[in-house]
């Protein structure tokens, strides 16, 4: 199926930056051109590894004014919405592995007026996306297993990737998971759903993950831990459009 061009969006990974200065560090990717900032919280049980709470995410919108995009990786996220929504996240993805009620935690997410994102594991099967992309404003398909910055990128979710995508164009659905009902020119103006990945991405891998239909790229060691941040991050978005 024929791609439209599509402008990349670059998220670096806070969880790659010195947690002493985390609102220094979210100044920095602000400064370096970052168009938002991905914030990883973990809860110890969900994947072995725990990060920072809805404080944490308090003091960082303080510091910023980037999109603040919140990845839960936690049980029971339904029950933490209102206090990462009242820290300041301008959305909040969840994953499908980790609650039951994925329908409800996404309508709520939206209710609060921000933007719901549904994260899968590289493991977990893509059957259940038709079921929900018109329910929530972006796809989070993870290229790691979630719980470590740093980790190698699994190139095999990249067939998930171009399988979203191309649900996304035969569906006609668009940003927002808006179904268009004709294909008139004003319609096209709507922006393309986002399909985000996540982990192990570089400059020597985001093309790949654009050209199967990722539009949101998530880096956090290849950017934070980059000699010029600003640099890292101008060198990632011509990656990511083939120059
Ligand atoms: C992993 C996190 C990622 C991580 C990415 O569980 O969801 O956001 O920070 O870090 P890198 O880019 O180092 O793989
Ligand atoms: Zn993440």
């Amino acid at each position: 199926m024929k791609r439209e061009p599509q402008a990349v969006k670059i998220a670096p990974s806070i969880l790659a930056g010195d947690f002493g200065h985390l609102a220094d560090e979210a100044k920095k990717a602000e400064q370096a051109g970052a168009d938002s900032l991905h914030l990883d919280i973990m809860d110890g049980h969900f994947v072995p590894n725990l990060t920072m709470g809805s404080q944490a995410v308090s003091a960082i919108n303080r510091a910023t004014n980037l999109f603040l995009d919140v990845h839960l990786m936690i049980y029971n996220p339904f029950d933490y919405i209102e206090r990462f929504v009242q820290a300041g996240a301008d959305s909040i993805t969840f994953h499908m592995e980790a609650t039951e009620d994925v329908e409800e935690t996404l309508a709520y997410i939206r209710k609060c007026n921000i933007r719901a994102g549904l994260a899968f594991n590289p493991e977990t099967s893509v059957s259940m996306i038709p079921k929900y992309l018109d329910k929530c404003d972006m796809i989070l398909l993870m290229t790691v297993n979630p719980g470590f910055g740093g980790q190698k990128f699994i190139e095999k979710v990249l067939d998930k990737v171009q399988f979203t995508r191309d649900l996304c164009n035969q569906l006609n659905i668009r940003a927002g998971g808006v179904t268009l009902k004709d294909n008139s020119s004003t319609g096209h103006q709507l922006p393309p759903f986002d399909i985000q990945v996540d982990g192990g991405i570089t400059h020597l891998n985001v093309r790949r993950c654009v050209e199967a239909g990722a539009n949101v790229i998530v880096a956090g060691t290849s950017l934070f831990k980059s000699p010029n941040f600003a640099d890292a991050i101008k060198q990632m978005r011509q990656s990511a459009e083939g120059h």
